[in-house]
């Protein structure tokens, strides 16, 4: 049930990286619902026109490896070209998976950070100079490894903890010029790559979900419109913020004790 019915976006050109797949393909699927003209890329370009054409009306789909800046940067720009300044951009491509410190090489490491950190610094910093100010909108898709530390995601947290600190400087920094910049952290939302991996039995999701304050993995269609409000007016005040999408989980454990409760 989405809060917004009008066509809140109407007019708006937004850039989502990685927008091919999973939530950041909700949100693109959202967002053109809304009225936005959306542009997505992801790696694959065959991938990149499949979403584009699931997403329909004028959406495009565009190939390019965050983490190559000049690549990232010619997508946007051919981007602007078609439609103008942009609106809106977000940088959700991620790359990620389970692995303890002492089984991780050097290149492990550095190819999560530069996927997921320094990808979103080639989104944010390439775009500058293509958006539409004041009035654009940036968001950055963070995760709760960003806050608090888990085992096996050493590579995650670090990169996501630095997304933290990017969205916030930049809010700082551009927040003179009516750029706002934001964050979403989702929380275990069903029917993505990473609780497939995390959960990937009835049992698993079972003990998952009893850990959730609000007892349930949360939906994509979710997360969209938590984006929706974050690129609409409505959240015209709102910079800096990093929005906890996540059933509470951000609050820790609701498992054992709150089982004593029931
Ligand atoms: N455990 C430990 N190391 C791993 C690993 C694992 N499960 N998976 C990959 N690595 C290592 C590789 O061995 C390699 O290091 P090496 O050169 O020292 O051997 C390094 O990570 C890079 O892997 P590679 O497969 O060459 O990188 P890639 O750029 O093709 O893929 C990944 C990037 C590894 C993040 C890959 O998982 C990916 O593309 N994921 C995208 C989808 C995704 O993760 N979605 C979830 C988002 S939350």
């Amino acid at each position: 049930m989405s809060a917004f019915k009008d066509s809140i976006l109407a007019g708006k050109v937004a850039f989502i990286a990685g927008g091919t797949s999973g939530i950041n393909l909700g949100i693109a699927k959202r967002f053109a619902e809304l009225g936005a003209r959306v542009a997505v890329a992801g790696r694959n370009p065959e991938k990149a026109q499949a979403a584009a054409e699931a997403i329909g009306g004028q959406a495009t789909g565009h190939s390019c490896d965050v983490r190559d800046y000049a690549a990232t940067r010619a997508v946007m720009e051919s981007v602007v070209s078609a439609w103008g300044p942009m609106d809106i951009v977000i940088s959700g491509a991620a790359g990620n998976f389970l692995a303890p410190v002492a089984a991780l090489s050097a290149n492990a490491f550095r190819t999560v950070v530069d996927i997921d950190l320094n990808g979103t610094f080639n989104v944010f910093r390439g775009c500058y100079d293509l958006i539409r100010k004041p009035g654009a909108s940036l968001i950055a898709i963070s995760a709760g490894q960003a806050v608090n530390p888990m085992m096996l995601q050493a590579h995650a947290c670090a990169a996501k903890a630095g997304i933290n600190q990017l969205i916030r400087v930049l809010a700082m920094e551009w927040g003179a010029e009516g750029v706002r910049v934001n964050g979403i952290s989702p929380g275990p939302i069903a029917g993505t790559e990473g609780m497939a991996r995390l959960a990937p039995s009835e049992a698993a999701t079972k003990a998952v979900t009893n850990r959730i304050p609000l007892r349930r993995f949360g939906e994509i269609s979710e997360v969209a419109e938590s984006a929706a409000f974050l690129c609409s007016d409505s959240a015209a005040y709102i910079t800096g913020t990093i929005l906890d999408c996540d059933g509470g989980s951000q609050l820790g454990d609701a498992g054992s004790l709150g089982e004593q409760r029931s």
